[in-house]
């Protein structure tokens, strides 16, 4: 079945170099990356390292400007209902956990009543008791 070896999400030889007054700074060069059906990935690296650039190409905020960014073999030309990308500080809203953070877009264009994460939720005294530094 196509559907199987298509990736959902494929970059190939992505690089994304931004324009600042005037400037040129490369954020990131010759990435790839495929990514399957049902797999779980982190992505880690120095800060600096291009992390969150490629993580917005991939929902279609940043257009790559070498290279190209695929979904189901499509190339990626913006932002879409397929897509949900949880931000790192202002975009969350703090009332809400992170299972509610997540559904939240879903949600309102009632694509699931409910969401289902991977993880056990931790019960408050175990959260709240961290090992001192
Ligand atoms: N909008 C932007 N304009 C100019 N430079 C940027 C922009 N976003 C990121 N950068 C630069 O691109 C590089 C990679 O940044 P980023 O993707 O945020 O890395 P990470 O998420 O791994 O910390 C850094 O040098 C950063 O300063
Ligand atoms: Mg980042």
């Amino acid at each position: 079945m196509a559907e199987a070896t298509i990736p959902i999400l494929e970059m190939k030889n992505v690089g994304k170099t931004y324009s600042q007054n005037g400037r040129a700074i490369e954020a990131l060069r010759g990435a790839n990356l495929r990514v399957k059906k049902g797999e779980f990935i982190c992505l880690i690296g120095a800060s600096g390292c291009g992390k969150s650039t490629l993580l917005r190409m991939a929902a279609g905020f940043e257009a790559a400007t070498q290279g190209d960014n695929l979904m189901w073999g499509v190339p990626i030309s913006g932002p879409g209902p397929s897509r949900g990308m949880v931000f790192q500080d202002y975009g969350l809203f703090p009332w809400l956990n992170v299972r509610d953070n997540i559904g939240f877009g879903p949600k309102s264009r009632s694509i699931i009543s409910s969401i289902s994460l991977g993880c056990k939720t931790l019960p408050t005294s175990t959260r709240t008791s961290f090992p001192a530094a």
